[in-house]
């Protein structure tokens, strides 16, 4: 693991887009692995930037996002689906048809068929990721297997907690359960990048990066990946 340290979110988050935007210049036809929360928000308002001023195309690009709630429609401005589109695949040349998020009802759904599309995709090039104040990694919560592959979860109560905002700030009305890729999907990815900022991160983050290894901490298994970078900001990377 490698750990870029920034001064403080917007440089990360432009650091983080940067390192996508390479990533897709020396490989066009890359597949990314998306992530949401509002570290992203940023990350993708940076792409966006650098996909105006003529520094990235995606339009030869597949992506296939980490996770989605579940009992939320897809159209529903607060479900993840909703949230790409917003931030990133409406604003420049994604070709839509290669966008994908895991959704756990209707057509292709459920973990295994996401995990033949990522197969016959060729696999996942690069994976960007965030983590949740309790170390998970997609909607991976304390306890899950490294093992793990794309499944339906219950959220932990400290997740729902932290989302709530995206949900006029109604923890009760925060999703019960969600579908995510599992921990050993993610640790296919052929290069992992990590994006922390924020102090409320820091001590997380330090768990993490320091470990022990544990499966309380999801993040602590990309311990095992041989070319996982993380960037955090100043305040995320305090306690390190
Ligand atoms: C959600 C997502 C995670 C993300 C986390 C961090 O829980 N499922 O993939 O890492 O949010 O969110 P934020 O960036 O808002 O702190």
């Amino acid at each position: 693991m490698q750990i870029v340290i920034r001064p403080d979110r917007n440089t990360a988050c432009a650091t983080a887009a940067s390192l996508i935007a390479s990533q897709l210049n020396t490989k066009p036809a890359s597949v990314l692995g998306l992530a949401t929360g509002r570290t992203m928000e940023s990350v993708y308002d940076a792409l966006v930037d650098l996909h105006e001023a003529g520094a990235v195309g995606f339009s030869a690009a597949t992506s296939f996002n980490l996770d989605e709630y579940l009992a939320i429609a897809p159209d529903d401005p607060r479900s993840y689906r909703s949230t790409m589109d917003r931030l990133l695949f409406d604003r420049n040349d994604i070709d839509l048809a290669r966008t994908h998020v895991p959704h756990g009802s209707g057509p292709g759904s459920g973990g295994a068929a996401y995990e033949a599309l990522i197969r016959d995709a060729g696999g996942i090039d690069l994976q960007l990721l965030g983590i949740g104040e309790n170390g998970h990694i997609g909607f991976n919560e304390p306890l899950s297997s490294f093992a793990s592959r794309t499944r339906e979860v219950t959220l932990a109560p400290a997740t729902r907690r932290q989302n709530a905002a995206l949900f006029d700030g109604d923890e009760d009305a925060v999703p019960k359960r969600a579908i995510t890729m599992g921990i050993a999907t993610v640790l296919e990815a052929r290069r992992i990048l990590l994006v922390v900022t924020g102090r409320a991160k820091a001590g997380i983050l330090a768990r993490a990066v320091e470990g022990p290894v544990t499966a309380m901490i999801g993040a602590t298994a990309l311990h095992f990946h041989p070319d996982c970078l993380v960037v955090a900001d100043e305040d995320a990377a305090g306690n390190l």
